[in-house]
């Protein structure tokens, strides 16, 4: 048994205030104790076609989805050089791998011989390599063709010529992005450093992937996005579950661009209890829920962060994949029983509560009830996202 991992096991890794940006600091330091914090109302509403419309669905796809490079994973699901996996959540199908340098690279999973797809499933692949499943040209994780079978009966075949098509990609704070439209030159202008930044004090980059499922939801992705912007129905949806952990008071928002973070206090929070004890996990005392840009959510909890990536696939359908990321694996048995827990009541949260809202809203939505959504002070944070995507459509 390894010792030093038996006494100082990953799990116990707490994230203090002082291990966050400077940034995040200052944004914590904000938030009022829950007696003192105040509501303002707010008169905001949103046309139903904004869920339900074909127009905007192609619109977003276009100026937004395939004009700037979206999230397809994290970074810690490819942890060690020589690692290769599929995605398809976008639709495209994707190659994304950590060749033997360590770097991330994404390609299309298309055989350049006939196209067909080189892997199949979307688990990682530890390998240096890829067989296509149909004639076995073979691939080296950096996308060159390596190998053909029977070369000799292909005249003029150069196979410096049929290279995987590579995509522009890039690590951003622990999250793998990719530019899935060849036709546009890569413009990483809407990712920003502090997210980047947030996310790596937060051990988003360095962590274990405890947990991966996807999610087919019969809904419109920003049906799915809007309860990550709001507290307004944590107490009410979640009564059952952890609504009382939560107050209902705003929290201190923060745009990066299109990028949001919000923090907040849990119930009963006080500013003084920051400074009760330096060496206290933060996450007790505040959570931290980010929209980076354009569908990547991010929440922390105690003992665990969750990443949430929610690619359109239709007007009212959206593959949702979620992540529970933790500071290590699990060396013990409690650890594991704690971890397993705590997946099991994010899923129950998450998936049972959020996602089946998405849901049943988007069904009250495509029957054309309401005619426009309305929000209040407690939702304003949706209006804002709403507006800086608008901005861009
Ligand atoms: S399609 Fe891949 S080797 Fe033929
Ligand atoms: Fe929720």
């Amino acid at each position: 048994m390894d010792i030093v991992a038996e006494r100082k096991p990953a799990e116990r890794k707490v994230t203090t205030l002082a291990a966050l940006t400077e940034n995040q600091q200052a944004a914590i330091r904000l938030i009022p104790a829950e007696a003192d914090a105040v509501v303002e109302p707010l008169e905001a509403t949103r046309p139903n076609a904004i869920f339900t419309g074909r127009e905007r669905f192609d619109a977003e796809q276009a100026r937004i989805f395939r004009r700037y490079p979206v999230p397809v994973t994290v970074s810690a699901l490819l942890p060690e050089p020589s690692m290769v996996m599929a995605h398809d959540g976008y639709g495209v199908p994707l190659l994304i791998a950590r060749t033997k340098s360590g770097e991330i690279k994404a390609f299309l999973n298309a055989c350049q011989h006939k196209g067909s797809k080189l892997l199949e499933d979307c688990e990682v692949h530890k390998r240096g390599r890829v067989t296509c499943p149909y004639h076995a040209w073979t691939y080296g994780i950096d996308g060159k063709l390596i190998g053909v079978a029977r070369n000799e009966a292909f005249l003029n075949l150069d196979k410096s010529e049929r290279s995987l098509v590579e995509l522009p990609a890039r690590e951003w704070g622990g999250i793998v992005y990719v530019q899935l439209d060849r036709g546009h030159a890569a413009d990483w202008s809407q990712l920003h450093d502090q997210i980047a930044a947030d996310f790596t004090a937060l051990g988003i980059p360095d962590a274990f992937v405890y947990g991966r499922k996807t999610f087919e939801l019969k809904a419109n992705w920003k049906v799915i996005l809007e309860p990550f912007l709001e507290g307004y129905h944590v107490q009410r949806l979640h009564a059952a579950s952890i609504g009382d952990l939560f107050q209902d008071a705003p929290n201190i928002v923060d745009l990066f661009g299109p990028n949001i973070r919000q923090v907040s206090g849990r119930m009963g929070y006080v500013p003084a209890m920051l400074d009760e004890d330096p060496a206290q996990n933060i996450h007790k005392l505040v959570t931290h829920a980010y929209t980076a840009f354009p569908n990547c959510v991010v929440v922390t909890s105690q003992y665990y962060t969750s990443v949430m990536i929610l690619m359109p696939r239709d007007v009212g359908h959206t593959t949702v994949e979620y992540f529970m990321l933790t500071p290590g694996a699990p060396t013990t048995d409690k650890a594991r029983e704690v971890f397993e827990r705590s997946y099991e009541l994010i899923l129950g949260v998450f998936g049972g509560e959020d996602f089946r809202a998405a849901e049943i809203s988007q069904v009250g939505l495509q029957a054309g009830v309401p005619e426009t959504t309305v929000y209040c002070g407690l939702e304003s944070n949706i209006v804002r996202y709403y507006e800086a995507l608008e901005a861009l459509l």
